[in-house]
């Protein structure tokens, strides 16, 4: 993959709360095109302290009377190796700040079975999971409406984290992703799956994000160092909605 190609838009917020309205807004957007034309939204949550933030402005009464929520369906761009009702789990997180406060089908939410003790097998049938339910043509991937990522400090994205095995994987769609930094496995979509999307919105927020996010959109392209640089739209949008601490490096907004 060389250097970003994709078209790429920066909005700046001033504060987390603009974020998350201004996220939120663009999920409405979305939901709203996408069941008006095919009569579902799919949409890849993301764990993290920033998308938190937007679940629970959807779940408030400004947004969630917006989205037709039966016809949305949830799953996740990556998830922890732990139980669902684990104080890690991103699944938990999004059931607290959306899921039990929105009028979703429990039969619209497709977690990762994160508990399972094999995750090769994990991985494998949730990457199932996504093939029955998207019918890619063969030898084709899963289109998301909408894949929703943070950012880490160290430029990682979903677990994609950097000099990790998955950030090399082009076939399969769902890994279980061994991270030696921090000694734990956490499963993840792959590039290949992320970059397939109808759009990507990263949500990225504080000062501490700011160097980095000054390296991913201004730097180099080294994305095995900063796996936020593979994530590049093969035929779609990539969105980031910063904050401006976030963005109080950048020299090209
Ligand atoms: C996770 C996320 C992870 C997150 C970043 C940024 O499971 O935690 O997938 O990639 O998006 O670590 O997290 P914050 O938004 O909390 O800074």
């Amino acid at each position: 993959m060389t250097k970003s190609t994709v078209k790429r838009e920066v909005q700046v917020v001033g504060n987390p709360d603009e974020l998350s309205r201004r996220a939120a807004q663009e999920f409405v957007r979305l939901a709203d095109e996408a069941i008006r034309v095919k009569g579902f939204f799919t949409v890849a949550l993301s764990g993290g302290s920033t998308p938190r933030g937007l679940y629970l402005q959807l779940a408030c009464d400004d947004y969630r009377e917006q989205v037709s929520w039966p016809h949305v369906h949830l799953f996740w761009g990556d998830e922890r190796c732990v139980p669902p009702e684990h104080p890690e789990s991103n699944y938990r997180m999004a059931c607290e700040a959306l899921i039990h406060r929105v009028p979703i089908p429990k039969e619209n939410i497709h977690r990762i079975p994160a508990e399972r003790e094999d995750r090769a097998r994990a991985a494998m049938e949730y990457e199932q999971t996504l093939k029955a339910f998207f019918h890619p043509d063969a030898g084709a991937f899963p289109r998301f409406d909408l894949i929703l990522l943070g950012m880490g400090d160290d430029g990682h994205t979903a677990s994609l984290f950097p000099f990790t095995s998955a950030l090399d994987e082009t076939s399969h769609l769902v890994l279980a992703n061994y991270i030696e930094k921090l000694d734990v496995y956490r499963f993840t979509l792959t590039v290949s799956a992320i970059n397939q999307a109808r759009e990507v919105m990263f949500l990225i927020s504080g000062a501490s994000k700011a160097p980095v996010l000054r390296e991913v959109l201004e730097g180099d392209y080294q994305p095995q160092r900063l796996p936020a640089q593979f994530i590049q739209p093969v035929n779609g949008r990539l969105l980031f909605i910063v904050d401006r601490m976030a963005a109080g490096k950048l020299r090209r907004i």
